[in-house]
């Protein structure tokens, strides 16, 4: 029992259904599973390496999404996104793309610094706040 308090304890607000079935939670309608967990934890995507979203095809001249695009258009969405990216033609290109949208946030400058001064300040693990980074130099 002490071992189980202890643990409970150590996980904070998520408990494993193992825990649930030898304690007082035990009731079914207290059980958390896979998805209220999802829910409750904010994902977000981060690109250090943006790009301008689009590439166009050398062979083709067709246009083809990049990894902003590829982010955006996933499902389920992330909560938040972060495109960075040193060139300022790319990143006026983003913000044509998504420049209206409050949840995507683009930057401009040396990954290096913003991810250290600006973005991973906003995705830290006391906040229940995950982050995905793509690194694609
Ligand atoms: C290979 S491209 C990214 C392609 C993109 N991931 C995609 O799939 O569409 C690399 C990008 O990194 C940018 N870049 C290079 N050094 C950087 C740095 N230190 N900080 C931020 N962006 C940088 C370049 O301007 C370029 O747009």
């Amino acid at each position: 029992m002490a071992r189980e308090t202890a643990l409970v304890h150590t996980l904070g607000r998520f408990r494993p259904p193992e825990l649930f079935r030898s304690t007082p939670f035990s009731d079914s309608s207290r059980r958390l599973n896979c998805e209220e967990i999802a829910e409750s934890t904010d994902h977000v995507y981060i690109d250090a390496f943006a790009g301008a979203g689009v590439h166009k095809s050398k062979m083709t001249g067709e246009e083809i999404d990049g990894s902003p695009v590829n982010a955006v258009n996933t499902q389920p969405p992330f909560k938040e996104y972060h495109f960075i990216d040193l060139n300022g033609k790319k990143v006026d290109h983003l913000n044509s793309l998504f420049g209206q949208r409050s949840d995507i946030n683009i930057h401009h400058g040396d990954c290096n610094q913003i991810m250290l001064e600006k973005v991973l300040p906003k995705v830290q693990w006391k906040d229940y706040r995950r982050g995905l980074c793509l690194l694609d130099p």
